[in-house]
């Protein structure tokens, strides 16, 4: 493992062929997100995006916890505290910043690597990452509740975007626990695997995203992201500006490679599997 991060230690960073492994790193506070691990988040996700060494981002947690949610004391009571509505503002800012904005628009593919605990805030980047694996066993909570708070922040809008209205109010207004089995359940994540195999699915995952133009692969998911909150109308014009963008800004030229290989060369056929750069 290596730190690359040279500002602080919340984060961890491991490069391993193409892969950031972005860990928060709190793990004697169950990785609990404080007004410092988020500043340091929103720098390292801009430092990434930037970072050759990373292609797709997979965001897990050091330790037993993927993360144990918003700091109680450090977010909520000390910042309170103060009394000061600007140092508020501006911690909910970092927050936000990272957690939604920044990885869901990110400009490479990220998966969410649930290892264990992840409740409340932990929502918001759990779902704001393209895809999430967790440990079948890793427990997941909408606690808010029981902290005499409803679910703030973006967590509820994560909720809204992934599960169904039923399975998201019965754990918003409950606060019961459920396991990652049931998350995978409900298509709050992707699958749920046994914690041995966890990191080696989702490495696989990451490789296989890895092996796609890069280009194409951030305009089909910024595109889908953008298009479910527009009209169809909207979309429709939005989605053709997207494939012409794709076009203008793919060096690799893949939809006019993918169309020779198909049409012209007859080497590849889309629908018996996915293309992989590497092995073209
Ligand atoms: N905010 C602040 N501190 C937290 C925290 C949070 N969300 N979650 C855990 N911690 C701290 C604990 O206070 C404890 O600190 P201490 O060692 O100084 O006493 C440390 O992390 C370890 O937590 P502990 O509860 O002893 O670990 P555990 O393994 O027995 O239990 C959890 C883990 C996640 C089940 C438990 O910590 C928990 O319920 N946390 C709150 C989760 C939550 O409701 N989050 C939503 C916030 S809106």
């Amino acid at each position: 493992m290596t730190n690359e991060v040279p500002w602080g230690d919340t984060v961890e960073v491991e490069f391993d062929e193409g892969i950031a492994w972005v860990s928060l790193n709190r793990p004697d506070k169950r990785n609990a997100m404080n007004p410092t691990l988020n500043d340091e988040m929103c720098r390292t996700l801009d430092c990434l995006e930037a970072d050759d060494r990373c292609s797709v981002l997979v965001l897990t947690g050091a330790g037993e916890a993927f993360t144990a949610g918003m700091d109680l004391k450090e977010y909520f009571r000390e910042v309170e505290a103060t009394g000061s509505v600007t140092l508020q503002r501006q911690v909910r800012r970092a927050s936000v910043s990272w957690q939604w904005r920044q990885l869901a628009y990110y400009a490479k593919p990220t998966i969410a690597m649930v290892n264990g605990w992840c409740f409340g805030g932990a929502f918001t980047p759990l779902v704001a990452c393209d895809l999430a694996i967790a440990d079948e066993k890793a427990q997941f909570g909408l606690s808010e509740v029981n902290w005499g708070i409803p679910p703030g922040s973006l967590v509820s809008k994560a909720m809204a975007a992934t599960v169904s209205q039923r399975d998201a109010l019965y754990y918003i207004m409950t606060g019961e626990p459920f396991d990652g089995a049931r998350a995978a359940e409900m298509r709050l994540v992707n699958e749920a695997v046994p914690a041995e195999r966890l990191r080696e699915r989702t490495r696989e995952l990451a490789l296989k995203l890895a092996g796609l133009n890069p280009v194409v692969v951030q305009a089909a998911k910024v595109g889908f992201k953008f298009a479910a909150e527009m009209t169809w109308a909207q979309s429709e014009d939005y989605l053709y500006a997207k494939l012409d963008q794709a076009r203008v800004l793919d060096p690799e030229n893949g939809r006019q490679q993918g169309m020779s290989q198909f049409l012209d060369d007859k080497t590849y056929r889309p629908g018996l599997g996915a293309f992989d750069r590497a092995h073209a």
